[in-house]
């Protein structure tokens, strides 16, 4: 089976700014060859014409929600490669790639230079420890809000502060369930979010709710269920699951869910915010970024 998105031309689809949408990689190669996760049981087959179908779902929800879907090309031998949110931080026109702590998604990385080289972005160096993207950092109100602890690690976010100026609050992820920080918090617009507690240490749990003006706390059941791993389209928010009380809260705030299956990609621990990464994400510089800069 062939992907049915369509790619608009390169001339068109290059240069940074704003308008830019998600980027997304189909499942060509998807499966579940290894376990680097607790929900990825090399056991389990992947249906992989179901996954084909669910991926182009995705992709044709977030086009009628108004967001503008670009590709990445697929690399053989490297199956998680559709978990987009984990290639790098955007900010504006540049990339930081991620660096990966496991190395089975190592190689990935070379794909999305090329790719983001490719588009005529600026791509940064990763940072000099592990890092895995905007699955561990998620914008919301002009800064960071990142996970540490079972992929990323904590002394990255130092750097990332030094280097790009960025806010990151970092937050200890307890659960090895919800072991990148998009499992456990999903912004809905600059005061509201999603947020599964027990996805945090307490001391994290509290930091979040000093910075969330209107928490949406999502049951165990919907964090488990990934509830929080949703795209945000303008008011609509796409997700894997969501439940009628939810469905209430959302609303309430404007918001409209809109379910969207991706189980087989649940197979390898992801959802939907795991298969895209946000294009559109211009960070707030809260300290001058550290830079040699050579006078005279
Ligand atoms: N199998 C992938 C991994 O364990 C899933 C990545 C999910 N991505 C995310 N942003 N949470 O790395």
């Amino acid at each position: 089976m062939t992907p049915t998105t369509s790619e608009a031309p390169e001339e068109e689809a290059g240069g940074p700014g704003r308008g830019h949408g998600v980027l997304m990689c189909p499942p060509e190669y998807f499966d579940v060859t290894y376990s680097i996760n607790v929900w990825m049981d090399t056991g389990v087959k992947v249906d992989f014409d179901r996954a084909w179908r669910q991926w182009e779902r995705l992709v044709s929800t977030l086009e009628d929600a108004g967001t503008r879907v670009r590709t990445m090309p697929a690399a053989p031998g490297l199956p998680d490669m559709v978990f987009t949110a984990n290639a790098g931080i955007v900010d504006g026109d540049t990339i930081t790639p991620a660096r990966m702590s496991r190395p089975e998604r190592a190689p990935e990385i070379e794909h999305v230079r090329d790719r983001f080289e490719e588009l005529g972005w600026t791509v940064d160096e990763p940072p000099t420890a592990p890092q895995e993207g905007a699955g561990d950092a998620v914008a919301f109100d002009g800064g960071l809000v990142a996970g540490y602890g079972p992929r990323s690690a904590e002394p990255a976010y130092a750097g990332l502060r030094a280097h790009r100026g960025w806010t990151v609050t970092a937050l200890e992820l307890t659960d090895p369930r919800y072991y990148h920080v998009d499992l456990g918090f999903c912004p809905l617009d600059d005061r509201a979010a999603m947020v599964l507690p027990e996805a945090f240490t307490a001391a994290g749990h509290a930091a979040l709710a000093e910075i969330v003006e209107d928490p949406v706390v999502l049951t165990p059941e919907e964090g488990a269920a990934f509830c929080a791993n949703a795209v945000v389209a303008g008011r609509t928010v796409v997700m894997p699951h969501c439940t009628p009380r939810l469905g209430r809260e959302l609303e309430r705030r404007g918001f409209e869910p809109v379910v969207c299956e991706v189980s087989e990609f649940g197979k390898a621990g992801g959802g939907c915010r795991c298969l895209t990464l946000a294009l559109d994400v211009e960070l707030d510089r809260a300290g001058a970024p550290f830079t040699a800069e050579v006078v005279g």
